[in-house]
């Protein structure tokens, strides 16, 4: 079948845009074609996330409101695909809330989309054409966790964005007592150096120049090399390194008692490592920790983020936090105010405590009544804005090196880009200068982003 149209929509961490970008490859290698109109589709595909209740909940709505756009606007229902996260944790259940979907897969098993689509494309035009609206949509269903699977089934990227994206491992077995990602996407599993490195290879000869390698759990990769040994995160980024267009590497997510001294040397020495570190510490309060089974304590946190910032005194910290997590207390939460003023995060993620089924913690006493999840998130919010300003405010004066990927929405004489500590930068300046790399001397700086000049 050709001239296929589908609408894709993405929810969730960056292993879920990478995830949509490989689909979109699929789906083109197989003539189907992109479409940006959602009203304008035969196939609606939403890449969905479980991490928090709101972000779940948003699934259901999100697939309310279209099927029923389709409804107001009196045109034939298109196929619906529900993949990722929400498809392993809701399964069969979403056929149950949201009868006119037809596929739900994992993020393992979405290289079986055109086949599906295929499938459901045939058996959607019947019920389209069926006289009584009495025939009903069939299902089709995996979610198993099957791992790198999915890898081998891809087509080689034939298009990139300067700045890229590369999924080095699946999965997490840490299993925070909070968290839905080892029951959504399963065991961890590293891919081989050598699968990375092509795509890499491939993706700068289609022009990257910022690679960021991806993984729930970074700190743990493990693939074969090319002798078949074990490598680590050091060992992967130090052969990215060598690839001549590749200019900046980054990679997240870190966990901080994987966090090895390997890394803190490179940090040290690989002038294409940025060094901006993401390392998550969700709570500063040790009982916390050990509650949500994260295996490290407030002061061996610390010691790492000295060990980098000796090692590196450019190295700025971000993380994520989690407040309002069952038996909190007033003076837990002290102690994670405490570590935001002793680190100094320059860029945070702060979220309330969401129950979330089949997890630990949901099961826990001690559950925190949601005002006080709210007002202790806005203290802290209000703390990290701090920290966040006060850096912003000191980079006034400094050269900073700066992608350019965007024209300004408001102002097209001004072009946006992103420097180091991945701190958005605005400058008046030519449009040739977008995708290139370039040094900036900052002019001012609030909370949101920097402004400046180019030097
Ligand atoms: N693997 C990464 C991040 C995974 S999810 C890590 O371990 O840090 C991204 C963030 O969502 C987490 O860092 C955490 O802050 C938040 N999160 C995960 N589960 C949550 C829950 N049940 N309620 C609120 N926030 C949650
Ligand atoms: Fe979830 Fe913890 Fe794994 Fe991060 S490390 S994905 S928070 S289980
Ligand atoms: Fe969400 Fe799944 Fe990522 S639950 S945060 S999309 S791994």
């Amino acid at each position: 079948m050709s001239n296929i149209k589908f609408h894709l929509k993405t929810f969730g961490c960056q292993m879920n845009v990478y995830d949509s970008s490989r689909i979109v490859d699929l789906l083109q290698l197989h003539n189907m074609q992109q479409v940006d109109d959602e009203l304008d589709a035969d196939v609606i595909i939403l890449n969905t996330c479980y991490i928090r209740e709101k972000a779940s909940a948003k699934i259901f709505s999100e697939l309310g409101r279209i099927y029923k756009l389709y409804l107001r606007f009196k045109k034939a229902q298109p196929v619906f695909a529900v993949i990722g996260c929400v498809a392993k944790a809701e399964g069969e259940n979403i056929f149950k809330r949201a009868p006119f979907v037809s596929i739900v897969l994992s993020s393992q098993k979405y290289h079986l989309l055109p086949e599906l689509i295929t499938q459901a494309l045939e058996n959607i035009e019947s019920v389209n054409s069926s006289e009584k609206k009495s025939k009903k949509v069939e299902h089709k269903i995996n979610t198993d966790l099957s791992g790198l699977e999915k890898f081998d089934c891809l087509p080689k990227v034939k298009k990139s964005e300067k700045v890229a994206f590369v999924q080095i491992q699946e999965g997490c077995d840490n299993f925070c007592t909070y968290c839905v990602v080892p029951n959504t996407r399963g065991r961890e599993v590293s891919r081989n150096e050598k699968d990375i490195l092509s795509e890499i290879e491939n993706l700068q000869n289609l022009g990257a120049i910022e690679v960021n390698l991806l993984g729930q759990n970074v700190d743990c990769y493990n693939g074969l090399d090319e002798n078949g040994k074990p490598s680590n995160l050091a060992g992967i980024i130090s052969k990215v390194a060598k690839f001549d267009n590749v200019k900046r590497i980054r990679y997240t997510t870190s966990y901080p008692s994987k966090f090895s001294d390997d890394m803190i040397e490179l940090h040290r020495n690989e002038k294409k490592l940025m060094p901006l570190v993401y390392l998550p510490i969700q709570s500063g309060s040790n009982e916390i920790l050990k509650k949500m089974n994260r295996k490290y304590t407030r002061e061996q946190y610390l010691f790492i983020v000295e060990k980098l910032k000796n090692a590196n005194p450019d190295i700025q910290i971000s993380s994520d936090f989690i407040v309002g997590f069952p038996n909190e207390t007033e003076e837990d939460f002290q102690q994670t105010l405490d570590i935001v003023k002793k680190v100094q995060f320059i860029q945070c993620y702060a979220f309330k405590y969401s129950p979330r089924p089949n997890t630990p913690a949901q099961k826990m006493d001690g559950q925190i009544d949601n005002k006080i999840k709210s007002e202790r998130l806005k203290r802290l919010q209000y703390e990290l804005r701090k920290s966040q300003d006060k850096f912003n405010k000191s980079c006034v004066g400094r050269v900073m090196s700066v992608l350019f990927t965007d024209v300004s929405k408001t102002n097209p004489e001004y072009i946006i880009g992103k420097n180091e500590y991945l701190q958005p930068v605005i400058v008046k300046a030519y449009k040739s200068l977008l995708g290139s790399i370039q040094n900036v001397k900052i002019t001012s700086g609030s909370y949101a982003n920097l402004k400046g000049e180019i030097a």
